[in-house]
């Protein structure tokens, strides 16, 4: 098979996993809610040859779920059912400005009566969709973690968009897209929202799948602008073309994506640096900085002018990198690099795979992070091993950022480790010497991607 047709087919594969019925899942979920609160056919449910499978006002427990997913039903089962209790606009509003509150970076911008008032507009336009109020209801009971970084991704999307002095209309969209944008997993395997390594084949679709596999559901809600659909689509995807699950570059995304694309990979490194705690925020806008060129410009810079809001801590951090750890790292990283920039260069010679552009992509943005992460210069390495001697309370901070800066390279080397495996994994066999120098690098493994 050639490696085009490979691809087309890969694509295809996470196209096939984005329309696969979700519906399974989904029940699966309602039945569990329905332990703690009441999950009702507000209708008869009726299949497609007109039976009914559910009367009125029965409810969803796991035996009526398991009848329900052997039929295809007349309407989305999401249409057909009502909760005792949503999340109104009011209940999220409330919940919104706590959990604000609770992370210091964010109380800087969400704090205010400015951002609260608009907030809540926000959260009275999110009430007009009874849909998305009971989807979401869903996805706080089930995958809370998830929920909480819908929160916290809305919250930030909407900080940047204020900034950015974007229109309500588009803050709007933008806020809602940032509550729905990881919907897709009430409709996945559940294990899958937490899993980050060892997929099997249809795992990993279905996972890269995520941000088109809200689509069936938002597509569905009554008077929902496209816009939100489109956001929530791209919202992994990448201005250079390394992100998923279509590879699109800058020029095909919209301004509402890439908002929630920067806010989601905040609240990333705001999960990898928690513990730092007046420092988490200088961590994240490192690790922020050394992307920035992932980013639209005017996003990104929007998003520096909110973090320079937090002062500065005045203390040094009380949880230290050490240098010599550092160290290490940096003795390992850049042979490495060295080493997957040849197979890398190999491959985009090597073969006429369509995945090439985003490897070569990648390998541009590695090397923008090397140089500044500063692994190429003499003077960092002698750095380093000045702090290992005699460490400097007042350049504590700066190990953190390259601590920082060193995990953000780890896992772009990952990512082009991933795009690398997907060329490597169709090679024909005149391209032996492509898959054998690929075994020496990454070991002879069937391993599939780490979590993207
Ligand atoms: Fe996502
Ligand atoms: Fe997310």
């Amino acid at each position: 098979m050639n490696p085009t047709t490979h691809y087309l087919l890969e694509r295809k594969a996470i196209q096939d996993a984005s329309q696969q019925d979700g519906s399974p899942f989904f029940c699966q979920h309602l039945a569990q809610l329905n332990q703690t609160q009441k999950v009702l056919a507000k209708e008869d449910i009726c299949n497609r040859q007109g039976a009914i499978i559910l009367k009125k006002g029965e409810d969803i427990c796991e035996r009526r779920a398991h009848m329900i997913v052997q039929h295809k039903l007349v309407k989305p089962i999401e249409q057909s059912i009502e909760l005792a209790e949503t999340y109104n606009a009011e209940k999220l509003f409330n919940y919104m400005k706590k959990f604000g509150s609770t992370v210091p970076g964010l109380q800087v911008v969400t704090g205010s009566d400015d951002y609260l008032s608009n907030l809540k507009k926000m959260c009275s336009y999110y009430g007009k969709f009874p849909l998305i109020k009971q989807t979401l209801t869903v996805l706080a009971n089930r995958l809370h973690d998830i929920y909480n970084d819908s929160v916290f991704t809305a919250l930030a999307s909407l900080a940047i968009a204020m900034q950015m002095q974007r229109s309500e209309r588009e803050q709007q969209i933008i806020f809602m897209a940032a509550l729905t944008h990881d919907c897709g997993f009430l409709y996945i395997p559940n294990e899958l929202a937490h899993k980050k390594q060892d997929f099997s084949r249809a795992e990993w679709h279905s996972l890269l799948a995520h941000p088109i596999i809200a689509k069936r559901f938002l597509d569905s809600v009554p008077d929902l602008p496209k816009d939100v659909t489109a956001a929530v689509i791209d919202h992994h995807e990448r201005t250079d073309g390394t992100g998923y699950p279509n590879q699109k570059f800058g020029d095909e995304l919209s301004i509402s994506s890439q908002i929630i694309g920067i806010a989601d990979d905040i609240v990333a490194s705001y999960k990898a640096y928690s513990g730092y705690g007046p420092h988490t925020h200088i961590m994240i806008l490192a690790a922020l900085k050394l992307n920035d060129h992932l980013h639209f410009e005017t996003v990104f810079k929007a998003t520096a002018i909110l973090f320079q809001k937090y002062p500065k801590p005045q203390q040094p951090p009380s949880q230290g990198t050490s240098a010599q750890a550092l160290l290490n790292r940096h003795q390992q990283i850049q042979p490495y690099f060295e080493a997957i920039r040849t197979l890398s260069r190999k491959v985009i010679t090597g073969t006429k795979h369509p995945l090439n552009r985003s490897i070569a992509s990648m390998l541009g943005r590695l090397a923008i992070s090397i140089v500044r992460a500063g692994l190429l210069q003499d003077e960092h390495k002698a750095w380093l091993e000045d702090m290992t001697k005699s460490p400097k309370p007042d350049e504590l901070e700066q190990l953190l950022e390259v601590g920082v800066m060193y995990d953000q390279i780890d896992s772009q080397l990952l990512h082009l480790k991933n795009l690398l495996l997907r060329v490597l994994d169709d090679l024909t066999p005149q391209q032996e010497d492509l898959k054998v120098a690929a075994e020496e690098l990454f070991g002879a493994s069937e391993a599939l991607p780490s979590n993207p």
